[in-house]
């Protein structure tokens, strides 16, 4: 099967090429000094007992996209400790990478800037860029890690993090409009606290907020109506997802005009102004939204399945996204996947593998346990993690 799935990338002729990590630099990243590493572009199988840094890595790799990472770190957690009080170099981390893309090669440096603690630089191809918007329009990156098996048992924010994340990969602009409605939403808070209000500035930030607010909410509920259709139609034998976007404004939005729903949002923020002063923040908006995922075939919600069935629907949404992603962008998105392998069935394990070395982006798993990784031996990169180095895995 594998090897028909690799025939199948090769004999599309177009789709020999494979976005995928071809020189990955760390330095001073967590547990790793220094790691160079010359890589092809086929998926990447880090193997390693725990503690070893094997999350470390995808988590270098998850800075070659906007944000702040896998883990959401603070970025002075990252430089790496030795032990000792105080390390000799005293220099952030930094993570450099030539990525292999259908426009060519891709050259991102990234890492902690030494003079503001908690900033991050980017370079690409050279040059650096302020803010990290420019990265998500060259290259999408999306993950899945253990903390996520919570995700749909905790709060609406962990999944919100994670549709945008997929908002992201198909609509790049979306990390401009999040930083703006953001920004709108606390400088508004912090005028209605502190009062008494300039009523002026403070309809202005509203206003903001509902053109931000609006465009926001209509790029999620676009993705989501995508991904819900993409789920439908894959086959294989992961669950159906249904997914839905729950909130206030998107809920405007099946009802009127995006012009309108602004005027709406607008009006709403104006009437909740001394509410809102009260309890802080803002009782309306799309930092409030939830996503809202079930198993289609049980017709149950996904909080309700196990906890493989909740990680199969996640894969599914992934690999549904990375379809998406090729459709809209012409490449799907680097995968990164964290201990997925030993919670899946073998069924649902063989059918993961398969799709992975289908896809023409690279995916990187990881796993305490290189025998699950077998039947990838021909088709994969394989390295052993031990104590932040690397070494090539023994077939
Ligand atoms: N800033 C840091 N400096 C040095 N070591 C770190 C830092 N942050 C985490 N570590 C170490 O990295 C190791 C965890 O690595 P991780 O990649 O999560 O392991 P795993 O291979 O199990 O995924 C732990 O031993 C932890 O102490
Ligand atoms: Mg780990």
């Amino acid at each position: 099967m594998l090897a028909e799935a690799q025939e199948a990338r090769g004999s599309a002729g177009a789709a020999a090429w494979r976005v995928g990590v071809t020189r990955l630099v760390l330095t001073d990243f967590r547990n790793y000094r220094e790691v160079r590493l010359t890589l092809g572009t086929e998926p990447m199988v880090l193997t390693g007992p725990n503690g070893a840094g094997k999350t470390n890595l995808l988590e270098a790799l998850s800075f070659l996209a906007p944000g702040r990472g896998l883990r959401g770190a603070k970025l002075t957690d990252i430089d790496r400790r030795t032990g000792s009080e105080c390390d000799p170099r005293d220099s952030g981390w930094a993570v450099a990478a030539v990525v292999a893309t259908r426009q060519g090669a891709l050259r991102v440096g990234t890492g902690r800037d030494r003079t503001v603690s908690e900033r991050r630089e980017v370079r690409i191809d050279g040059e650096a860029v302020r803010g990290q918007g420019a990265l998500g329009e060259r290259l999408g990156v999306v993950w899945l890690t253990p903390p996520m098996d919570r995700l749909f048992l905790e709060g609406p924010g962990g999944r919100r993090r994670f549709l945008d994340r997929l908002v992201l990969g198909l609509d790049p602009a979306h990390a401009s409009r999040a930083t703006a409605y953001g920004q709108a939403l606390r400088e508004r808070s912090h005028l209605l606290r502190d009062g008494p209000a300039d009523l002026a500035w403070l309809a202005a930030l509203e206003e903001v907020m509902a053109e931000q607010g609006v465009a926001l909410a209509a790029g999620r509920r676009d993705t989501v109506q995508r991904l819900d259709r993409a789920c439908a139609e894959a086959e294989g034998p992961f669950p159906r997802a249904r997914l839905t976007l729950v909130g206030a404004v998107e809920g405007w939005l099946e009802e009127m005009p995006a012009l309108a729903a602004e005027g709406r949002f607008a009006a709403a923020l104006a009437a909740n102004r001394e509410t809102d002063g009260q309890a802080g923040g803002a009782s309306i908006g799309p930092h409030r939204s939830d996503l809202a995922v079930s198993l289609a075939e049980k017709g149950i919600a996904a909080e309700f399945a196990s906890t493989g069935e909740q990680k199969a629907l996640l894969i599914a949404i992934l690999l549904a996204h990375a379809t998406l992603q090729q459709a809209m962008r012409g490449e799907p998105p680097l995968l990164l996947l964290d201990e997925v392998a030993a919670h899946l069935d073998s069924c649902r394990r063989a059918a993961l593998f398969e799709a992975l070395v289908r896809l023409n982006s690279q995916a990187w798993l990881t796993g305490t346990d290189a025998a699950l990784f077998a039947p990838l031996r021909y088709h994969a990169q394989h390295l052993s993690v031990r104590e932040g180095t690397l070494s090539p895995t023994p077939l």
